[in-house]
């Protein structure tokens, strides 16, 4: 496609804050889809490896690190400058997306980012129990904020691939269940009325299903940790307590199991870090694969998203729902390094660039189960081909995301008044709209595995014969 469609005008400035992996590839994707004055964007990032991808870009470059200190000082003038709407897109690890958040809301900016990151020190403060470092408590420190100020400039909450896309990917795996069980309500208007029709089709949980077969040109040195985006991001979270959003049909839980005394009560956590636990899953390029259930704002905010409660508030249905991630070869050979050395991080890290990818695809989607039609999965299939030909700087996982934060822009832009909001909350056939022609094969698959296909093999095995999808069964113990 040589003509882009432009999907709004952002009449202020643009701060992007941090050019890594996912800034550099969302650069030219505002620059495809938006109108703006290239002389007012500017990027901050303390590390300016890559400057000259924007000076080509013509944006500004600011190499400061953005600290709980400084982030009012340095981005006050930024976002205020020559007037109009600001538009604040945070793609930086080591900063407060609440901080930063609310500041731009104060000011009236337009604010997106793809993650609830805290400020450094947090995912490895080991005085801080698994409680407390869960996305659960980063996620309910959002949700609290907007309790204490509803409405206002619009702020896009965790809107990437996943968390983001994929809790777009749900309504729609949603609506084409519906249709292929017969349901003939109406499509769901409201959040009472989504979590009814997943109620109403049976689906006992979700699965964030994920692939990613890109294989690297060069084989991975010994102690460097490769992965095909943020290693930094993708080590925070997955030395977290794993989490999953908890489901109303499970009968059994794991002994390390904690839960939470505040909050919206959707999820659990277990005691052990979410890359060194392995769940079964299925995607439709492997058939069924181990994935790693590392924590997700997203298995908490579409458990949540999908709750149904009775007139009294009790809760009466609920999907399980967590990430189910098999990282490229690369990266699950790293984890295997990593913990087999009791969690020493590697000397080194490396995010391989496209060019160094010889092919693959990142099949990222949503595994809905336990339903009348067993279980189905619906996703993105993007090759690292296709991504070369259609958008630079990026390979295919790194175009899901910023692909997402394209379409979370265009939101805020069309709702600019809407305060803080998850990707749940989007107008989800806009926003797959806008990320269409970047998302390769989007296709839905139904399957008749489940977790207990082949089981027990070799040895006793204890399982739940009666419910082949109760948790008991996807954990791998
Ligand atoms: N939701 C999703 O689907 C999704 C997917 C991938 C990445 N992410 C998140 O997006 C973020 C960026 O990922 P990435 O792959 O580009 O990571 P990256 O490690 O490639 O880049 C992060 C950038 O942030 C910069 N940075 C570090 N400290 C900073 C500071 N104090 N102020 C400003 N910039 C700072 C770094 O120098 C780096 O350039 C991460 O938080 C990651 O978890 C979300």
């Amino acid at each position: 496609m040589t003509n882009w469609p432009v999907h709004g005008a952002i009449d202020g400035p643009i701060v992007m804050i941090g050019f890594g992996s996912i800034g550099k590839g969302t650069l030219p994707l505002i620059e495809r889809h938006f109108t703006f004055d290239k002389k007012r964007l500017t990027i901050v990032d303390p590390d300016d490896t890559d400057i000259a991808i924007a000076k080509h870009h013509g944006a500004k470059f600011l190499k400061v690190a953005i600290t709980r200190e400084n982030y009012r000082e340095v981005l006050r003038p930024l976002l205020t400058a020559g007037g109009g709407r600001a538009f604040c897109v945070n793609l930086s690890v080591d900063t407060s997306s609440l901080a930063i958040m609310e500041f731009c809301r104060e000011i009236g900016a337009l604010y997106i980012d793809t993650v609830v990151e805290p400020w450094p020190g947090f995912y490895f403060d080991r005085t801080l129990g698994p409680e407390t470092r869960s996305n659960y408590a980063l996620r309910e420190t959002v949700l609290a904020a907007r309790r204490a100020n509803p409405g206002g400039s619009t702020a896009v909450s965790c809107c990437g691939a996943n968390p983001g896309m994929v809790s777009w990917f749900v309504k729609q795996a949603l609506v084409n269940l519906a249709a292929d069980l017969g349901d003939l309500e109406p499509e769901p208007k409201t959040r009472a009325e989504w979590g009814r029709l997943a109620q109403r089709l049976g689906v006992k949980g979700v699965h964030i299903a994920e692939r990613d077969t890109q294989r690297a040109k060069s084989p991975k040195p010994m102690q460097v940790f490769v992965n095909t985006w943020s290693v930094e991001g993708f080590l925070s979270e997955g030395m977290q307590p794993a989490e999953l959003g908890w489901g109303t049909h499970e009968k059994w839980k794991p002994d390390n199991a904690g839960g939470h005394l505040n909050g919206c009560g959707a999820a659990i956590y277990l005691n052990q870090p979410g890359a060194n636990t392995r769940v079964r899953s299925w995607c439709p390029t492997p058939g069924p694969q181990y994935g790693f259930l590392v924590t997700h704002n997203e298995s908490i905010s579409i458990a949540d998203y999908l709750t149904v409660r009775d007139a009294g508030g009790e809760v009466v249905y609920r999907p399980t729902c967590h990430y189910a991630y098999h990282p490229a070869n690369d990266a699950v050979l790293s984890l295997h390094e990593l913990f087999g050395q009791a969690g020493r991080m590697q000397e080194r890290q490396h995010i391989l660039g496209e060019a160094e990818i010889l092919d693959g695809i990142d099949e990222l989607g949503v595994l809905l189960y336990g339903h009348g039609k067993n279980a189905y999965w619906y996703g993105s299939q993007l090759s690292v081909e296709e991504t070369r030909r259609i958008a630079p700087y990026q390979n295919a996982t790194g175009l899901q995301v910023t692909s997402a934060v394209l379409a979370g822009m265009v939101w805020a832009l069309e709702n600019p008044d809407r305060g803080i909001v998850e990707a749940d909350e989007l107008d989800y056939r806009r926003c797959l709209e806008v990320q269409a022609p970047y998302l390769g094969p989007v296709t839905g698959a139904y399957t008749d595995w489940t977790p207990l296909v082949d089981r027990p093999g070799f040895f006793p095995e204890d399982i739940d014969e009666s419910d082949p999808w109760q948790f008991r069964n996807i954990l791998v113990r």
